[in-house]
């Protein structure tokens, strides 16, 4: 089939270059001139495993295009998806759509036959029906269909989530529609993958109610981590003893900080603005978009009784600064609120990710980026470690920091506590 992606970020790129993968002849758009030139070169603008080498050799193969010519790109394509970013308005819960209206607008400028549109951005209820609503100002209703299907990949996982997904749900009020899109995701469905089908307004509300109780999972299990704290329990234990119950499911379980990145901090805000429009109350969601934001300064504050309130001057390190592994992407990542912090406290802080420097952090003397987790841990006073890349798993510490009465503070319980205290390291984790 042919296809265009409108959009090629997170979303647009991975599954426009697995489409290609799976034989599609794709076109990815994109506003964004810089991105769509270092595409060009096959080279990704985005860190995601496995992802540049898919990228090039559908390239050579001639399956994958990149273009800023979206007149061209929709003219050629059967099928338009929408990927456009979706973030919250500035100080709102309230769903920015001005990407995905000005997207819109600009395909109805330019369907000459008939497409059927597909919208892959998570939007709020009803919001084909606006998609419909601009196109149709210019385009015959007969020349188009606009559908939803919402996408569930994972960041850091993407190219296998896309690839093995557990459903795919088209949502649509016209039921032909159903069959072309099965014969699009046939190789995907012959490995199992789950084919529903919805209401437009049903599969829009799918993602945002999927991505709510995810996040609502990650929260319980931080609450509990608390409790735990509290008793001197285990998390460890209450995940294994509750996530092996088929009901509830270890998935999403695990303690740790304040969810962040850039699908679940936006869409439970979203989800609360949706509720509120249809004058219903989420009061569950509300409070997890609470407890999560508490949560980034609880995990950081904690900071000084580690230090025994004695941060100024001190030597801190912080590994990985995304908002999780496995990704260069840092929205919404709890390390925007804890760096700050530790140079407000007056502390000298050094980090390391393996996605690289960050921009958010260039501007401030009293940090520094280290090309190696060697060179950031050396001469550290605490480490603290954020994310769970693997090559955080197995540092022998002593050996780098190489300094006595240096500690750790490990946010994603990584290491065993009692073989660090056998090394006469001091060590604090999360729940345990
Ligand atoms: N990132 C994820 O893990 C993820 C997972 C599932 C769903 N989603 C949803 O998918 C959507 C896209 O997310 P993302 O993370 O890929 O966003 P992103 O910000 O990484 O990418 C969006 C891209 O759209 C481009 N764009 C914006 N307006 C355009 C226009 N008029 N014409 C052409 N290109 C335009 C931008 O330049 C950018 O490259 C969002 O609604 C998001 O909620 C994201």
């Amino acid at each position: 089939m042919k296809i265009c992606m409108i959009g090629t970020g997170y979303v647009g790129l991975v599954s426009g270059t697995c489409f290609a993968d799976l034989g599609n002849k794709v076109y990815c758009v994109d506003r964004d001139k810089l991105k769509i030139n270092k595409l060009k070169n096959a080279v990704s603008p985005i860190y995601e495993p496995g992802l540049n080498d898919l990228i090039k050799n559908n390239y050579k193969a001639k399956r994958l295009h990149f273009t800023d010519d979206l007149e061209k790109a929709i003219k050629e394509s059967q099928i338009i998806f929408i990927c456009v970013g979706t973030p919250n308005k500035k100080k709102s819960n309230l769903v920015d759509l001005s990407q995905v209206n000005s997207v819109a607008k600009s395909i109805s400028k330019y369907i000459k036959n008939y497409k059927i549109i597909v919208n892959k951005s998570t939007v709020p209820v009803s919001t084909g029906d606006q998609i419909e609503k601009i196109i149709s100002k210019k385009v015959k209703k007969s020349k188009f269909d606009v559908i939803s299907n919402p996408e569930f990949l994972r960041e850091g996982e993407a190219i296998r989530d896309f690839k093995y997904p557990d459903r795919i749900i088209i949502g649509s009020n016209n039921k032909k529609i159903y069959k072309k899109m099965k014969i699009l995701y046939e190789p995907l469905i012959r490995k199992g993958a789950k084919f529903f089908t919805t209401s437009r307004k049903g599969a829009e509300l799918i993602k945002y109610a999927s991505n709510a109780f995810l996040a609502t999972k990650i929260t319980f299990i931080n609450e509990i981590a608390n409790l735990c704290e509290a008793t001197d329990i285990n998390i460890e234990d209450i995940s294994i003893g509750m996530g092996s119950d088929a009901r509830i499911g270890s998935r999403f379980l695990r303690a740790g900080p304040a969810y962040g990145g850039s699908c679940f901090p936006k869409d439970t805000k979203g989800l609360v603005s949706i509720a509120d429009r249809f004058k219903t109350n989420l009061s569950i969601v509300k409070s997890v978009i609470k407890s999560n934001n508490d949560r980034k300064m609880l995990l950081t504050k904690r900071i000084n009784k580690i230090m025994n309130n004695k941060i100024k001057n001190k030597k801190i390190t912080v590994l990985g600064v995304t908002f999780k592994a496995n990704t260069d992407d840092m929205r919404e990542s709890s390390s925007l609120v804890l760096i700050p912090y530790l140079l407000k406290k007056g502390a000298l802080v050094k980090y390391y990710d393996p996605s690289g420097p960050k921009e958010d952090f260039k501007k401030n003397k009293n940090l520094k980026f280290e090309k190696s987790i060697n060179k950031a841990c050396l001469g550290s006073d605490l480490i603290i470690i954020n994310t769970e890349w693997d090559e955080f798993k197995s540092i022998d510490f002593k050996k780098i920091v190489k300094k006595n009465n240096f500690k750790i503070y490990d946010m994603r319980n990584l290491y065993n506590p009692n073989e660090l205290k056998k090394k006469n390291i001091k060590y604090y984790s999360v729940g345990r």
